[in-house]
């Protein structure tokens, strides 16, 4: 960071899952602003707390008027046409300034290819409508921006009291069935680790394409059956399906070639586990 002088960062989704750990992360050393859209929860002062609809184009560049922000991160959910048509604004508000955009971007924008693992190097090649949703917005960010553009590629995000964690402990209490893939190997990451990861990329200006992730695979139904194990031991609430119709492993894991985030911010799958069932 620059001297003395805090960064100004907005997040825009900051009372998300993402944008919450990213608030914990950085909050004592950045000046943070936020956007929420339908629950007000963050970290974050009142007056530094904003409330914004991807609809409201209008408003999004009042704010960046009002904050001029060195960064911001975008970890919003939403409408795709609408937030496709949101970053392509956002990149226009920001074509002749100095702000950088933080990008979250995902693992569909490979799910066209699931023969091999990829690394940030690989050409995205999406089916699903979200993977071509974010594929799309990435390359509007770029456009403008350049290198200004950081597109930050993650997996599925764990944190002890994420959807998917809380989802869990549901099931066991009800008993009800969830489905795992057991030909599906991919990594995860927990949410507290991704905000110190992109906390060094803020801090040390790195740009370009990040895939963040854990350093190996694991495959989808054992992530789950490790968590529901050690929660409750011998509770049977799997169903293992095959996602392959040829029987062959799928692959979809986010791989990097990149050596510029250093070995302490890394974890393994099992690091995640671990981490989700300590106390
Ligand atoms: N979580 C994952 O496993 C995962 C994996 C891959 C990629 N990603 C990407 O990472 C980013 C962050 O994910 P997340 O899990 O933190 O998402 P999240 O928990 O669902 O949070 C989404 C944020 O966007 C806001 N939002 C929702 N609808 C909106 C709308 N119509 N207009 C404006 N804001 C709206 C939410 O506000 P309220 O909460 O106030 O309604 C919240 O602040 C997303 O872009 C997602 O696609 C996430």
């Amino acid at each position: 960071m620059e001297d003395d002088v805090l960064q100004k960062i907005l997040i825009l989704g900051a009372s998300g899952l993402v944008g919450k750990a990213l608030i914990e992360e950085i909050k004592d050393v950045c000046d943070l602003y936020g956007t929420y859209f339908s629950s007000s929860v963050t970290n974050l002062p009142k007056d530094k707390h904003f409330k914004l609809d991807v609809h409201e184009v209008s408003k999004l560049k009042e704010l960046i008027h009002f904050i001029n922000p060195d960064a911001i991160v975008s970890c919003l959910r939403g409408d795709f046409d609408r937030q496709l048509e949101f970053h392509k604004e956002l990149a226009s508000e920001l074509e002749n300034s100095k702000s950088r955009v933080y990008y979250f971007s995902t693992a569909n924008v490979f799910d066209g290819d699931y023969s091999r693992h990829h690394s940030e190097t690989d050409e995205p090649f999406a089916e699903s409508e979200y993977g071509k949703f974010k594929i799309n917005c990435e390359n509007a960010l770029k456009e403008k921006l350049n290198h200004r553009a950081v597109i930050i590629r993650i997996p599925a995000i764990w944190g002890k009291n994420s959807p998917r964690m809380n989802s869990i402990k549901e099931s066991i209490e009800n008993n009800q069935i969830i489905d795992v893939y057991r030909d599906l190997e991919c990594n995860n990451l927990l949410d507290t680790q991704l905000a110190k990861q992109l906390r060094f990329i803020i801090e040390n200006q790195l740009t370009g394409t990040f895939h963040l992730g854990a350093v190996d695979m694991m495959a989808h139904g054992e992530f789950f059956e490790k968590i529901v194990n050690a929660i409750s031991p011998g509770k049977s609430i799997l169903k293992f399906n095959s996602l392959s119709e040829t029987g062959n492993t799928l692959y979809w894991g986010l791989t990097s070639n990149r050596n510029d985030i250093p070995d302490f911010l890394q974890s393994t799958n099992q690091d995640i586990i671990s981490c989700l069932l300590s106390q």
